[in-house]
Order: C-alpha cells, then structure tokens, then sequence
C-alpha cells in the first residue's frame, strides 16, 4: 500500500482529526443505549494507543445509525465515549456537537496524548452531503487528518473525504490508520497475491449482491465455493424447481455466466449438492414492521429440486462434508456471507461447519483466512470461533465494494506515501 500511515506521521503536539466507524449495535436497557458489540472500538485501540504515545491531540468524529440530519437521542455517541475511555484506560472527553465553538474550545483545551470524541456527525445533512463548507469547519479543529473507519470508507461523505481534501489542500498530511492498514493489507495485498490454493467461500441471499465479487475473484481463485440462498438462483438457471426459495429470475443468466466463466477459466466452481429445507406456515403473529411471522415445519436435507411448497434455508450435510475437504486443501480462504439461515438453530449446522473446516485449516495448516465482514463475521461470532482466524473485517459494504475492486473514496483521499 502506497498510503501514508498513522506510523510515519509526527504528531507531537499537533491535533489529529481522526475519522472511526463507531457504529456499532445498541440496545435500550433500563431507559439507557447499551453497546451490544464493542469490536469497531476495540479494533481502534491500536492506532489511538501509537497517537496518545507520540503526544497527539486526538479529536475522534464517527457517525451512528442514520438519523438523517436530526438530533436522535438513540443514536448518540455519547455512550461510545464512556466504553472507549473504560477500554483504553484513561479518560475520553465527549462533546455533544461535531463543528462549532464549542468543539474548538474543547479541543483547544487538549493536551499531549488526551483525547475527545465528538457527537454523531450524521446530526448535519452536509455530512452525508460531503458539503464542501461543513468539511470546512470540521477541518477547524484538524491540523492532520487519520482515516482509520474502513467500514465507512466506501462514503464520500465530509468526515470520510472531505476533510482529508481540505487538510491535503493545506498543505496537511491525511493517512490511514493502522486498522485501515490492515483491512487494505487483508482484503487488498493478501488476495492479489495468494498462497495458493486460494478456496474462496460465497454465500448470502443474492446472486446480485455478490456477482461482481464473484467475477472479479473468479480471476484469482483456484475453488469458489457457493452457498447461501444465493444458490438457488443458479439452481433455477439449471431449470431446476426451487418451490418457495428466495431467487432472482432476472439473474439466471448472470449465474450462468459465472459458471461459464470458471470452466474458461480452469476454476473449481461448486455447488451444493443438498438443500435443508422447510415449509413456511403463517403463524398469525406480526412482527415489529407490521409483517407476517412465519415458522417452518417438515424440516428435512434433500437432494435435487426443492417441493413447491418448501423454501431452501442451507447447505446440507452433504455439502458441508464435501466444501470442509476442500476447505483443509487451501493455504489462502476468503469467507463472505454464510451459507444458511444461521441465526435459527435448525438452520445453523452448514454454516457452522463451514466456519470450523476455517478454523481447522488455519489453526493446523496454516491457512491464512480472512473474513469478509457483515454476516459472516457475526456467524464466526455466533460459534464464538471469531478469534481463531486471521482476519475479520469491520467493514460491511465497504468489504463488499472493496473485494469488487471499487477505489473506495475515503482511502482514495488519503496522502501518498
Ligand atoms: C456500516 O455499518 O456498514 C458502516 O458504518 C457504514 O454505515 P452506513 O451504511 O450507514 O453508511
């Protein structure tokens, strides 16, 4: 990576307008927002540990949710504040707006190595806007700028691009951090030049999300492994029955394309070979949208075309057999998106085995495996295995726009090196 980083700046005395992504899962508890997940704060510590060591002046800037330009009590970072300041062990100040005199006093109150993290940034309209006035006045309180929210890096919002314009046009230095490093050297440098072989797992819901992932990585790996509902499109596009199953019709031909593609290419392009399926029975509930709730009975693994009144929700036992072998053979694993409906126990199993065959490979081969972020990462989570691979992203769309080869806008304004 041709990027400066936070470890070539000198930062002694100066003040660093460092840009995180803070949003992480709340919920209300006793009248009170409780962090659910804390892994973007924690996955900060790094890069504001090396800051508070070199003397900098931090002043952190997130955004919450998506309040849409209004004060949402819900989506305050104020609660982020005292959970960073209980990880790192020192106080966090917190000031409960993002421009203004009341940042510039707070900041200009900073000494060596403190810190303080503003409010939501998202309050203002201007910053998803990335309005060249309102980068203006938060660049204010930035005599350098640190980039270290990969997770909203695909944003070309005020706090992910413009303020680095307006530091570099200054005449000031705008670099990653070290988390932002990682996620470029993980999903970036480590894939470009895999050991091989490199197995690449693919699941989620659509075939549309994924396709230009999957193109792009059908020129670098030697196995792509398909699971999810994903594969009931290309089920279909066999001409195959996927009775209630989530598909896409418009994208039969785009599945196809992509198995033309890996034969051209001499990739081992998998699909299952078993379905677990269900049948949806209208419980009479609503759930919180006002939508019907819906449970499965008759559920059971199948081979072949899925009955008109069932509907796919994973891989089955076969498949997850099969995708663990091939998965122990790589020296390089890409994981994005599980292979089932993992969060419903009955439809657990694939995923979870898949996200042991990972495990596995890394732990006795020594395989290097990196997750993709979003719902993979919380299936690792889930079967409290996240910490025996190499790489869980942070990011969500930002992983997915970056394994499709999008120059992401807020790396993209980062100095050179
Ligand atoms: C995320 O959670 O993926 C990032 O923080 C970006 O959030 P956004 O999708 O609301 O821009």
């Amino acid at each position: 990576m041709a990027k400066l980083t936070v470890r070539d700046l000198d930062v002694k005395g100066k003040r660093v307008f460092i840009r995180v992504d803070y949003n992480v899962p709340l919920e209300e508890k006793d009248g009170k927002m409780v962090i659910t997940d804390a892994t973007r704060i924690v996955e900060t510590l790094p890069t504001l540990k090396l800051l508070i060591e070199k003397g900098a002046r931090i002043v952190l800037t997130a955004h919450l949710g998506r309040p849409k330009g209004k004060r949402e009590a819900t989506m305050s970072l104020a609660p982020v504040a005292v959970k960073l300041s209980e990880l790192l062990g020192k106080p966090v100040g917190f000031i409960d707006d993002c421009i203004g005199e009341k940042v510039e006093a707070g900041v200009a109150a900073l000494k060596d190595g403190e810190l303080v993290l503003l409010e939501n940034v998202r309050y203002y309209n201007e910053e998803e806007a990335n309005d060249p006035a309102f980068a203006t006045k938060l660049a204010k309180v930035a005599d350098v700028y640190v980039n270290d929210a990969f997770g909203a890096a695909h944003r070309a919002h005020a706090s992910t691009e413009g303020v680095a314009r307006v530091v570099t046009a200054r005449g000031g230095k705008a670099a990653a951090g070290l988390l932002m490093e990682r996620e470029l050297k993980f999903l970036g440098d480590e894939l470009d030049h895999p050991v091989r072989p490199f197995v690449v797992i693919l699941g989620g819901a659509k075939v549309s999300d994924k396709i230009k992932v999957i193109d792009r990585l059908l020129e670098k790996a030697d196995t792509i492994l398909i699971g999810g509902a994903m594969a009931y499109t290309f089920k279909l596009a066999h001409g195959e029955k996927t009775g209630k199953s989530l598909v896409e019709p418009d994208h039969k031909q785009t599945a196809l394309d992509a198995e033309t593609k890996a034969k051209k290419l001499g990739v081992n392009f998998q699909l299952p070979t078993d379905t677990i399926i269900g049948t949806p029975v209208d419980t009479g509930k609503l759930n919180k949208k006002g939508k019907p709730v819906y449970d499965f009975v008759d559920i059971k693994t199948i081979k072949g075309e899925i009955p008109d009144q069932a509907e796919g929700f994973s891989i089955g036992e076969e498949t997850a057999a099969n995708y663990a072998k091939i998965i122990a053979s790589a020296k390089t694993i890409l994981w994005n998106g599980p292979m089932g409906m993992f969060e419903d126990p009955r439809f657990a199993a694939g995923t979870n085995a898949v996200a042991l065959a990972v495990v596995e490979a890394t732990q006795k081969n020594g395989a290097k495996s990196i997750i993709g972020g979003g719902d993979s990462v919380k299936a690792l989570n889930k079967a409290k295995l996240g910490d025996k691979v190499t790489f869980m992203s942070t990011g969500g769309g930002a992983s997915l726009e970056f394994l499709e080869g999008t120059v992401l806008p807020g790396v993209a304004a980062l100095s050179e090196k």
